[in-house]
């Protein structure tokens, strides 16, 4: 389902050995692995819960990401920089903001340097795909 969305992510990252040989062209990109963007999420967990209800911490609760509107979560009092930002959290919009924090939202309070792998990347964009959707038990 999130295919698609990884897909364009990580296209740079694709190499025969990593796919065990499958006959993809060299265009089929690589996709994204939940399990290995749970670990890249650990640069995250200071300052972030996932989970339905979870905590704010230094930084809001993601949980429900995708369709969220940028700076909008009630009870977090986020910098005006992202609140001007306002756009809707997604496929095309997460990965240049969780890649550049500070380049692509001038004046974020989000102290984090960023993920520059895009092969990290597409895991961590598998992973908060699920654990954001995830509802509580
Ligand atoms: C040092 C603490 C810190 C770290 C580490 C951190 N963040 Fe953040 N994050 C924040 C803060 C603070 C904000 C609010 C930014 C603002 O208001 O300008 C934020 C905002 C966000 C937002 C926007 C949320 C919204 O509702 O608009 C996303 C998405 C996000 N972070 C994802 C991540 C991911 C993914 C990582 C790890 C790759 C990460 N952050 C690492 C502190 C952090």
């Amino acid at each position: 389902m999130f295919l698609k969305s990884v897909k364009v992510l990580a296209a740079a990252a694709l190499t025969a050995g990593f796919l065990g040989g499958a006959a993809l062209a060299d265009d089929e990109a690589y996709v994204g692995d939940a399990s290995k963007g749970e670990k890249v999420f650990n640069k995250c967990k200071t300052c972030h819960t996932v989970e339905e209800g979870g905590a704010n911490k230094i930084g809001p609760n993601l949980h429900g990401l995708w369709g969220r509107t940028a700076g909008t979560l009630e009870g977090f009092k986020f910098s005006q920089a992202m609140t001007d930002y306002a756009v809707v959290w997604g496929d095309d919009t997460l990965p240049p903001f969780m890649k550049d924090p500070r380049g692509t939202v001038t004046g974020t309070k989000m102290t984090f340097a960023g993920i520059k792998s895009d092969k990290q990347m597409a895991d961590l964009m598998a992973y908060l795909k699920e654990a954001t959707a995830a509802s509580a038990e």
